[in-house]
């Protein structure tokens, strides 16, 4: 795999979090374990790290990270929306989610989720889930097709790329990322190709959030994790698309009128010029922090 991911906005992250020794910090997109690493070694000798993702590959990865910092780790494989049950009666002092793919999910061509390289249309975070992408290209109806690339991917040409798709797995399913990349390049029309993003981006970030439904969990998590957190614990997240920043936004507002939640990021904070010319996948991120009262 060879795929390191890099943490983005960490000092940012640690600043919000301000952890201490003996106290229990959530990661509840582990990935790569980035993030967790930092919190353990700020929060050592004793702070407590509960981690959870739902994918096996960044698991194993994030396990391997996180060895030397022993049995002051628990890791969960699975959905973070169950995290109120995961935790019990326990209560954590801060919880971050670090949404979306990390490099060692995007990087391994396989799981098809880029378009860069060849793989089959799978984009399930979760291995055990059932449905792929090439699941949803091949049996969505035309018009559940065209609302999820407009929907999702907020994509002008959604009525035209659905209808290639349609018309192409009418002769043969639809199995691979180049065949979905070269049917949308040949649905938009030529002259609204940008030069600066491939045409298909935004058809491969719909099918990837329809697959994962990652804006019914997000949501969802963002209306229940709260309640884990102690009074004065605070919630980060990190978000890489205006779907989900919007989403952060509109929920710490709600739960801030109703006295739950101080809102501590009044606009999202977003990665230093270095930090972006050094890792540029962190061009799009939005961080935003709340604190439970
Ligand atoms: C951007 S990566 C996190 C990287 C991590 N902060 C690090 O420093 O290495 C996002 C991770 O969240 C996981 N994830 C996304 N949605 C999830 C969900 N609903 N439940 C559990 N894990 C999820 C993905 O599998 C992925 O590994």
């Amino acid at each position: 795999m060879g795929s390191r991911h890099i943490p983005v906005m960490v000092e940012e992250v640690m600043a919000f979090l301000r952890c201490e020794p003996g106290h229990t910090y959530v990661d509840a997109t582990l990935g790569g374990g980035g993030h967790a690493s930092e919190i353990l070694k700020r929060s050592a000798p004793d702070g407590m790290l509960i981690g959870v993702d739902w994918d096996e590959d960044s698991l194993s990865e994030a396990k391997k990270a996180l060895l030397p910092f022993g049995d002051r780790v628990k890791i969960f494989r699975e959905n973070f929306v169950y995290l109120p049950d995961l935790m019990k009666a326990e209560s954590a002092d801060g919880i971050l989610f670090d949404l979306g793919l990390s490099s060692i999910q995007l990087e391994k061509e396989a799981r098809g989720f880029s378009f860069k390289g060849e793989g089959l249309l799978d984009m399930r975070m979760d291995q055990r889930m059932e449905e792929t992408a090439a699941d949803l290209v091949n049996h969505l109806s035309p018009e559940k097709l065209e609302h999820a690339l407009s929907r999702y991917g907020q994509e002008r040409w959604a009525k035209r790329i659905a209808r290639a798709i349609v018309q192409e797995r009418e002769r043969e399913p639809i199995a691979t990322t180049q065949t979905l990349r070269k049917i949308v390049h040949r649905a938009i029309p030529g002259r609204f190709h940008s030069r600066r993003i491939d045409p298909a981006t935004r058809t491969f970030q719909a099918l990837r959030i329809r697959v994962n439904d990652e804006l019914g969990n997000l949501e969802s998590i963002l209306n229940a994790g709260w309640k884990i957190l102690k009074k004065g614990g605070r919630m980060c997240v990190i978000s890489f698309h205006s779907l989900e920043d919007r989403l952060v936004k509109e929920t710490f507002r709600r739960l801030e009128k109703q006295g739950e939640m101080l809102i501590l990021t009044r606009r999202p904070a977003t990665p230093s010029v270095d930090e972006q010319k050094r890792n540029p996948r962190s061009r799009s991120a939005k961080l935003r922090c709340a604190e439970r009262i």
